[in-house]
């Protein structure tokens, strides 16, 4: 099978990751990797960090395709301002779904969104742009969710929740039916959100609370 080349943002923990759903879904072969000046030259899993932030442009002029891999706990920022880059310098971010992920042909899924193994996106659910729905999470039916956002392993948002731009929701949290979370929420590991967040902050524990604002 013929494949296009990719090149992956951010060369951590989370990009090793991503290199495993690339691998599997077999659409892109990575081309290489690009993190700060001190990684230029190793590896990670494998392919080479071959260069920096820096040489997005030049890099934009050889490759079509781009995705963001640095991770996203407490903000969206770094995640946010290189999808923004990419896409001023001519870049694609394709949508990359693991071949062991099951999304509905009645959802939506934004352009650089990356949907990884085992997690479940059902019928009429939308996803935004840039946003990791990581291992073993569940979208449910209609539920939307904001740009810029993550996902993480084994979390479930109900049918017909929002979660608005720039949220994290961390690993094994629970957003109840119809419940929406605002703009720029964190939701602590665990935490089970029965009512709608009116504000950003980190809401955590079981009713979750808001726990800290963030500025
Ligand atoms: C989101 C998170 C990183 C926020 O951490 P933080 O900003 O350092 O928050 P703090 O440690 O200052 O905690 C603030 C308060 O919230 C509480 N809290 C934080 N996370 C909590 C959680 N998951 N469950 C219950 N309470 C939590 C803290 O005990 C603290 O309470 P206190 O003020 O009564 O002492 C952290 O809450 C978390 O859940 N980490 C796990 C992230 C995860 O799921 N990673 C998987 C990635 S795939």
């Amino acid at each position: 099978m013929n494949t296009e080349q990719l090149i992956l943002v951010g060369g951590g923990g989370h990009c090793k990751s991503v290199i495993d759903v690339v691998e599997a879904s077999s659409r892109f072969s990575i081309a290489g990797i690009v993190d700060t000046p001190e990684k230029v030259g190793t590896t990670q899993s494998g392919y080479p960090v071959i260069a920096t932030d820096g040489d997005l442009a030049t890099l934009a002029r050889q490759y079509r395709y781009f995705l963001v891999t640095v991770g996203q706990i407490r903000s969206s920022t770094l995640r946010t301002r290189l999808y923004h880059l990419i896409k001023s310098l001519g870049g694609s971010l394709p949508t990359l779904i693991s071949p062991t992920a099951y999304v509905s042909q009645r959802a939506l899924i934004g352009e650089g969104t990356v949907i990884h193994h085992q997690a479940f996106v059902n019928a009429g659910a939308q996803i935004g742009v840039n946003c990791i729905i990581n291992t073993a999470s569940l979208i449910e039916h209609d539920a939307r969710i904001g740009d810029h956002c993550h996902v993480s392993t084994a979390a479930v948002i109900n049918g017909d929740g929002v979660v608005g731009d720039h949220c994290f929701v961390g690993s094994r949290a629970v957003v109840s039916h119809g419940v929406h979370v605002a703009p720029n929420g964190i939701l602590g590991a665990g935490a089970v959100l029965l009512t709608p967040t009116e504000e950003g902050g980190l809401y955590a524990g079981n009713p979750a609370v808001l726990k800290k604002r963030v500025s």
